[in-house]
């Protein structure tokens, strides 16, 4: 029998056009994507978001039942559409975190043995580094720096991306995260899951006439307060249902919305014109709002900066992102051990 090589990440040799497969399990989607260099060859998911909806949100044991059921089958259709074979994959990027780490496990144990298999590179991707890289994507030239919005549904925030791997806070949540308010509030409105789409289908159906308090609070105007404007959203319904008015949802959904992202649209092109940064990037599933992206593109527009935006099937979770983040990593020799385990949390900057 021929002796196994041992895996050891200090021992690749960096390639400099790598085909990478990423790998992403993290929530409800099983997701991979092959991309060589920055081209992206494919893209794949297998959602268990309508088993989910049946339960209103997501059960964590159930989506990790389904990544068991799906990782085998996506990433064999994600390396079929690329029209490559195993062999040629240099390097095997997977979220390690944040998210449901019985999900997570899933995508990390495959893709370490996946890697070992293979003899190559197992790259450990934080999730939210992959929405912010999904911007790499949409414009395959897009160098740093730029100012990028960041909108999901754990992290909000506007950054100086200086470079590939660093950047700077100008501006963050203090409570809630935007999709996570998008969330509870499709709750309040009785909106099935997934929330946040389904409150911008209905608040195109209303007008913007409920007045609702900033979301941009405090300490010059770098802290957002997504649970305060959920919390006068919830006041307003509440108040109304005790004078026995009836509550236009559709108005709220409108009023709500832009109350969620004018004021993060306002920041992030302030910060760029602020630090003579010409580009904009945004990433993470609230930037696959309509509203938002009509919004940000007509600022940018009026300030003269170039915006680079995802496609929306980028913003939301998917493997290619992971695979974008992951050559990054790659490029910097930043190989995980196969001792890698999967975190629940991880800092925004790790
Ligand atoms: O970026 P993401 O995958 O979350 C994290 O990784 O943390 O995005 C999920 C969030 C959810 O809160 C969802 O409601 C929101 O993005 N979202 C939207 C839309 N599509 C997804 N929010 C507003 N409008 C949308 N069209
Ligand atoms: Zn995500």
């Amino acid at each position: 029998m021929s002796k196994v090589q041992p895996y050891n990440p200090k021992n690749f040799i960096i390639k400099p056009n790598p085909v990478i497969l990423g790998i992403e399990s993290s929530c409800d989607e099983t997701a991979a994507a092959v991309i060589r260099g920055r081209e992206l060859l494919s893209s794949r998911i297998i959602s268990s978001a309508s088993e989910q909806a049946k339960y209103g949100g997501v059960v964590p044991e159930i989506a990790s039942r389904a990544h068991t059921d799906a990782v085998d089958e996506v990433v064999a259709l994600a390396i079929e559409d690329a029209g490559i074979t195993l062999s040629e994959i240099d390097g095997v990027a997977v979220t390690y975190g944040a998210g449901l780490l019985g999900a997570l496990l899933v995508g990390v144990s495959f893709a370490k043995s996946l890697a070992y298999a293979l003899g190559v590179p197992l790259i450990a991707v934080n999730h939210i580094r992959g929405h912010l890289a999904a911007a790499y994507l949409g414009e395959p030239e897009l160098k740093p720096p730029f100012v990028t919005m960041l909108a999901s549904g754990g992290h909000t925030a506007v950054l100086h991306t200086l470079d590939y791997s660093h950047f700077e806070v100008i501006a963050s949540t203090c409570d809630d995260a935007a999709g996570e308010a998008f969330d509870k509030v499709a709750r309040v409105l009785s909106l099935p899951y997934p929330g946040g789409v389904n409150v911008e289908r209905l608040a195109k159906d209303g007008s913007p006439n409920i007045h609702l308090p900033s979301c941009l609070v405090r300490e010059g105007n770098n802290r957002f307060s997504y649970s305060g404007l959920k919390t006068a959203v919830i006041n307003y319904c509440h108040n109304a249902e005790q004078k026995g008015e009836e509550v236009n949802r559709a108005d709220v959904a409108c009023s709500f919305q832009r109350a969620a992202i004018d004021p993060l649209v306002k920041k992030t092109v302030e910060s760029a014109v602020a630090l003579k940064v010409g580009t904009v990037t945004a990433g993470g599933g609230v930037v696959a709002n309509g509203y938002l992206r009509n919004t940000l593109q007509a600022e940018c527009r009026k300030r003269g900066l170039k915006l680079v935006l995802p496609e929306k099937k980028y913003c939301t979770d998917n493997a290619a992102m992971i695979a974008a983040e992951g050559l990054i990593k790659y490029l910097n020799g930043e190989f995980a051990p196969l001792s890698l385990n999967a975190a629940a949390q991880i800092p925004l900057g790790n």
